[in-house]
């Protein structure tokens, strides 16, 4: 049995023991004061919307970015090292800062920085990448997608599975927003969940019914005038963009326009896009078929173009709109033709609610599915490889196309 005496010395040594630990210098990372974050606020801007790039040629790309303060902008860029830098206009909160003398055939590092009016730090970006369009002989590949409408999280998904396949640009099929004037759909709803994908390779959009024409789309996308419609040029590839919410019987000017500019492009491939459908299964956009209605199987004001495609042997075409994916056979005067026929492609899978497809088979359809995806294209010379995978990587359609 312990005496009390033990006990008590017993007691001391434990109290004592506890006293020298807490007397004991604290280790170094105890010692160092918590890292004080500057808060957003006027003397320090942060991103509204992270750097993104948009249309990219063999030597030029333009970087646009939002801060929460006007400011004055720099972008540092150069291959291997940041060894140019391009002033920005001063005192704005878009930034929007075109690169003119790229290297092609370079991948090139960038950086942007903008300055607040006040003393406080710059912003300053991490490093990113981009790679100028590559030319006529080079292989390159790209994503399609379309509809991102009020969705974040499964846009985020599509956007991190397309970076996944590293593409060379993105094609987006329009209906980007749901609600074109609110601005904040445009910052958390499509730029947030893209910001991986929009900070390492352009987008090229086309405008959606959705965007309702609203001085944003313009403001955020910096696309060749008029904007609504544009083409471009990316390896042996012509791509030509226009505004289906707008005519386009053979009377109005996007039509002349792409009379005139497939007439003379001189692209192996040639592929047009725009939001609305030319042909769809859908259920209900096009006349009620649940009620036995007959319907238009597709936008009757966009099929107008149906006959310039024909007449200038174009590849594919491409829309959003109807939120499927949905593949016709070929296309030609009205019937499927595997010779010389169009192949007409809806993805409007980014994240806006699913729709539905009639239930009578169309005399078109060649796939349907009603699921969130994006369509991936790689082109090496005259053979072209197509696929389409659904939110969770997985693939249900693919097919490929070869010149003769
Ligand atoms: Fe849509
Ligand atoms: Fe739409």
């Amino acid at each position: 049995m312990m005496s009390r005496g033990l006990l008590v010395v017993g007691c001391v040594l434990i109290l004592g023991a506890f006293a020298l630990l807490a007397q004991r210098p604290a280790k170094e990372d105890e010692q160092r004061p918590a890292p004080v974050q500057p808060a957003p606020g006027p003397e320090f801007p942060h991103f509204v919307v992270a750097p993104y790039l948009q249309y990219a040629t063999r030597t030029s790309i333009t970087i646009m970015w939002e801060t929460s303060i006007p400011g004055t902008s720099t972008v540092r860029y150069g291959v291997g090292l940041l060894t140019k830098t391009v002033e920005g206009p001063k005192n704005v909160t878009l930034h929007e800062v075109t690169l003119t003398d790229l290297e092609p055939d370079k991948p090139h590092l960038y950086q942007v920085q903008t300055q607040g009016e006040g003393k406080g730090k710059p912003l300053v970006s991490p490093l990113l990448t981009f790679s100028p369009a590559v030319g006529p002989d080079q292989a390159f590949s790209f994503v399609l997608f379309g509809d991102t409408q009020k969705n974040p999280a499964v846009t985020k998904k599509i956007a991190t599975l397309a970076w996944q396949r590293r593409p060379n640009f993105v094609v987006h099929l329009g209906d980007v927003v749901d609600n074109g004037p609110d601005k904040r759909e445009w910052v958390d709803e499509l730029f947030a969940p893209c910001r991986e994908l929009f900070g390492r390779v352009p987008v090229y959009p086309c405008i959606g019914n959705h965007e309702k024409d609203h001085a944003n789309y313009y403001r955020y996308f910096a696309l060749p005038a008029p904007e609504y419609h544009y083409s471009y040029r990316y390896g042996n590839a012509e791509f030509f963009v226009l505004d289906s919410n707008k005519p386009l019987g053979p009377k109005s000017a996007q039509y002349a326009w792409l009379d005139d500019k497939l007439a003379k492009s001189t692209a192996k491939w040639k592929f047009c896009y725009h939001h609305h459908p030319p042909y769809s299964s859908d259920d209900d956009d096009f006349g009620d078929t649940w009620k036995g209605e007959p319907s238009r199987m597709g936008d009757t004001n966009v099929r107008q173009l149906a006959a310039l495609y024909e007449k200038h042997n174009v590849d594919m075409v491409w829309n959003g709109h109807v939120h499927v994916y949905e593949r016709t056979w070929p296309i030609r005067q009205g019937k499927v033709d595997h010779k010389a026929g169009v192949v007409y492609i809806t993805s409007g899978g980014g994240g806006g609610p699913l729709e539905n497809f009639s239930p009578v088979p169309t005399w078109f359809k060649a796939q349907s599915r009603s699921e969130y995806h994006f369509c991936y294209v790689a082109i090496a010379g005259d053979r072209l490889s197509f696929k389409a995978f659904d939110h969770q990587a997985m693939l249900f359609d693919s097919f490929d196309l070869e010149k003769k």
